[in-house]
């Protein structure tokens, strides 16, 4: 018996489209802060939940059904059952260990491959045609391991990268400025994490190109004031860490922002990890690190060709060193 009495000829209309689904594996701190971001901007009509603790499990995904009257309808299951994120649209991986204070980024390697040869081969399996985000770190060379575990083309893997580290810089900024962080174009690229590389050359405000703007107006700039918010950047993960155990809320904005941009086709130019082999000079390797590229439906449609200065290309060739060294010592 229905609810509803159907009025005649009314058959129940079938669904126009597939149901959008995105997966979140890992309910931590981040897992939860992007899962909760995905559904107050209503990007997904379901929603799959796994991890690897039971309780915890259930018990996030029973509080957030809890919300259902004042949320987007959106259609949440967990389990640690991989078949629950069958068909899946999008895979957002945030399982893993998570920096101790002072600890960094890269240290967490071999703890979170483990882990991933378990979490990447049924993402794959259950969803072939999915795009899978990494936002687990060390977030570049397990992008990288995601890539080799998966057997994604690359344009279907990304890491979640220096998005996060973009907003940071565009804040401090914006603040600098006193103008809105949402007008400050500029971009973090390279690892996420210690050695990144600011592209001071290529910032504009409001169209402004910001550094040829001051020298023209005579403004003296200290080089030193450039490298301090770049320095502020790079410690801001540190210092959050320190103050409250963990980051969270920027990176579930941060993923939100390229789950809607992947999902909608928005083709918008993100910050984010992608397979950088032959690109700004980058050789000796398959490596993940982050480039301003273009993201739609299909993943990655491209890497911008962004004019560096001869000092920002040694340094992200540098940071791609970094990161390679590190994932020699894998054996994936
Ligand atoms: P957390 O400890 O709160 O959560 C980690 C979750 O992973 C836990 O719920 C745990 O049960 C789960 N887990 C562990 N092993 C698993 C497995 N085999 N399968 C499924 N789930 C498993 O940690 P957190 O604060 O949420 O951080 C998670 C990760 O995200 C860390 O690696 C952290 O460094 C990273 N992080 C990345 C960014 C970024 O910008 N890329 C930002 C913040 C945090
Ligand atoms: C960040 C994490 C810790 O917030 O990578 O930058």
């Amino acid at each position: 018996k229905s609810f509803f009495t159907p009025i005649s000829g009314g058959s129940p209309p079938s669904p126009t489209k597939r149901p959008t689904k995105i997966t979140v594996v890992g309910v931590g701190n981040v897992g939860m802060a992007i899962a909760q971001t995905i559904l107050t901007q209503d990007l997904a009509d379901e929603l799959a939940l796994v991890d690897a603790k039971e309780d915890k499990l259930r018990g996030e995904m029973l509080d957030l059904q809890h919300a259902a009257a004042f949320l987007p309808r959106t259609k949440i299951q967990a389990s640690v059952d991989y078949a629950a994120t069958a068909n899946s649209d999008l895979c957002i991986v945030t399982a893993g260990a998570r920096q101790n204070p002072g600890e960094s980024r890269l240290n967490l390697l071999q703890r979170n491959v483990a882990l991933f040869r378990h979490i990447v081969p049924p993402l794959a399996e259950h969803s072939p045609d999915c795009i899978i985000m990494v936002v687990s770190n060390p977030v570049d060379v397990l992008t990288y391991v995601a890539w080799r575990l998966s057997g994604f083309p690359a344009n279907r893997v990304i890491g979640s990268g220096t998005n996060l580290d973009s907003s940071r810089f565009r804040f401090l900024i914006a603040d600098h400025l006193d103008v809105n962080a949402q007008d400050v174009q500029a971009y973090i690229v390279g690892e996420h994490g210690d050695s990144s590389v600011a592209l001071w050359s290529s910032i504009s405000v409001g169209g402004v190109p910001l550094l040829s703007s001051l020298e023209r107006q005579q403004i003296a700039y200290e080089k030193e004031t450039l490298k301090s918010i770049h320095k502020e950047v790079v410690q801001s993960a540190y210092e959050v860490i320190r103050l409250k155990g963990y980051t969270s809320w920027a990176i579930g904005y941060s993923a939100a922002s390229l789950a809607r941009t992947l999902l909608r086709d928005q083709r918008r130019i993100h910050p984010v990890s992608v397979l950088a082999k032959g690109l700004y000079g980058i050789d000796g390797g398959e490596v993940f690190l982050s480039l301003p590229a273009q993201l739609g439906r299909n993943g990655v449609l491209g890497v911008t060709n962004l004019h560096l200065t001869d000092e920002e290309a040694q340094q992200l060739r540098t940071s791609a060193r970094t990161i390679m060294e590190v994932q020699s010592q894998l054996g994936i």
